[in-house]
């Protein structure tokens, strides 16, 4: 009997509406040539003005549910990572667990930025092996369009919306065979959003000088993220007992095809081996992960028994990386 914690279905959603390179070209002093050369974008999907996260979220979370051929009452636990919760409180996740009527579930927001996805997978984990839960549906789901200043060219170009959702459960074969966090603090000013809390709660300053929106120094963050995706990697391998020869396919955290290419050098793997979205969708920070795992399983470039490597750095700072043997059949035409 397989004691691991598994991912048994998964789903993802993104809404309709797409802003290209050349949106920014017309509204300020960039080109689709610098946005695609330093950054590998060349467009992302935006929420409409109606649409929230937990409404992106909640589209993603029936998918999951569907594909793990379960029904919205067996899921035990919602969990939601996100940096663009729909208000403080109550939580993205209370209104997810709502929305699809989990009724018997639990519901908690988590808080790593971009790598919300693997810190929640890595928190269904523990619930699923120590029994405590069944079926926790894990969402990363961002309406990052909400918190970006337009004008700011250093920035928006970088950032989409979207939603990815796993349940996870006890699986007969494979499953989540390491998982990996850390985070240092020390970086916070590297990357953040600095009016809205309680340090800095909304003023007629804050609003005036933009302090709702991202604020990101791109060099440390780059170099940050060069660095900690390969040794991340390496560790979450190390923990499972594997080499970088055993890895099937990788699925980064999408920010920069830059460092994307240097995170599989690294790795010694070939391109065709790693799933790249970001020049359709961005950087959609917690939703990057699980939206890209989701369209690799389903254009088949991961089959059952694969060792899938999910990395990823973000705001905090955070970071987290988990080998993933998988455990569901299908995929391609599903
Ligand atoms: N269009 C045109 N020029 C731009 C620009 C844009 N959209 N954004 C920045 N520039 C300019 C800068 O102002 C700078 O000009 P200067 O030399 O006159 O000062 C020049 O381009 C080079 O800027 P630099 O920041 O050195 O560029 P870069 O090659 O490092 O690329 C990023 C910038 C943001 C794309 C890159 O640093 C990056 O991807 N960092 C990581 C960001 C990230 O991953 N964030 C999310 C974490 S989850």
């Amino acid at each position: 009997m397989n004691n691991k914690a598994g991912i048994l279905g998964i789903g993802s959603y993104l809404p309709e509406k797409i802003i290209d390179n050349l949106y920014f070209e017309k509204t300020m002093d960039t080109s689709d040539e610098w946005i695609k050369t330093r950054t590998g974008i060349s467009e992302r999907r935006i929420a409409n003005d109606n649409e929230a996260t937990s409404d992106l979220a909640t589209k993603a979370a029936l998918k999951a549910i569907k594909c793990a051929k379960l029904k919205p009452e067996n899921i035990d636990l919602v969990i939601v990572a996100t940096a663009t919760s729909d208000m403080v409180f109550p939580s993205t996740a209370c209104i997810v667990q709502n929305n699809i009527g989990a009724t018997k579930a639990a519901a908690f927001d988590m808080s790593a930025a971009c790598s919300g996805f693997i810190y929640a997978m890595t928190v269904a984990k523990q619930f699923v092996e120590n029994k405590v839960y069944q079926n926790v549906l894990v969402i990363g789901a961002e309406v990052l369009s909400r918190v970006l200043d337009y004008t700011d060219r250093t920035t928006s170009i970088l950032f989409g919306d979207g939603a990815g959702a796993v349940v996870i459960g006890n699986v007969e074969f494979g499953g989540i065979l390491s998982t990996y966090l850390g985070s240092d603090g020390s970086g916070k000013e590297f990357l953040n959003i600095p009016a809205g809390g309680s340090k800095l709660p909304a003023s007629q300053n804050t609003i005036d000088n933009k302090l709702h929106t991202i604020k990101m120094a791109g060099n440390d963050v780059y170099k940050f993220a060069v660095r900690i995706m390969g040794d991340a990697s390496l560790k979450a391998l190390e923990m499972a007992n594997l080499k970088t020869c055993n890895i099937d396919y990788l699925i980064p955290h999408q920010a920069n095809i830059r460092i994307i290419e240097a995170s599989a050098k690294r790795l010694k793997l070939n391109m065709d081996k790693v799933y790249v979205n970001l020049d359709k969708c961005g950087n959609m920070s917690a939703a990057s992960i699980p939206v890209a795992l989701d369209e690799a399983y389903r254009l088949g470039k991961i089959k059952k028994g694969d060792n899938v490597v999910l990395v990823g750095f973000g705001g905090g700072l955070t970071w987290g990386s988990s080998v993933v043997n998988w455990s569901i059949q299908g995929g391609k035409n599903e």
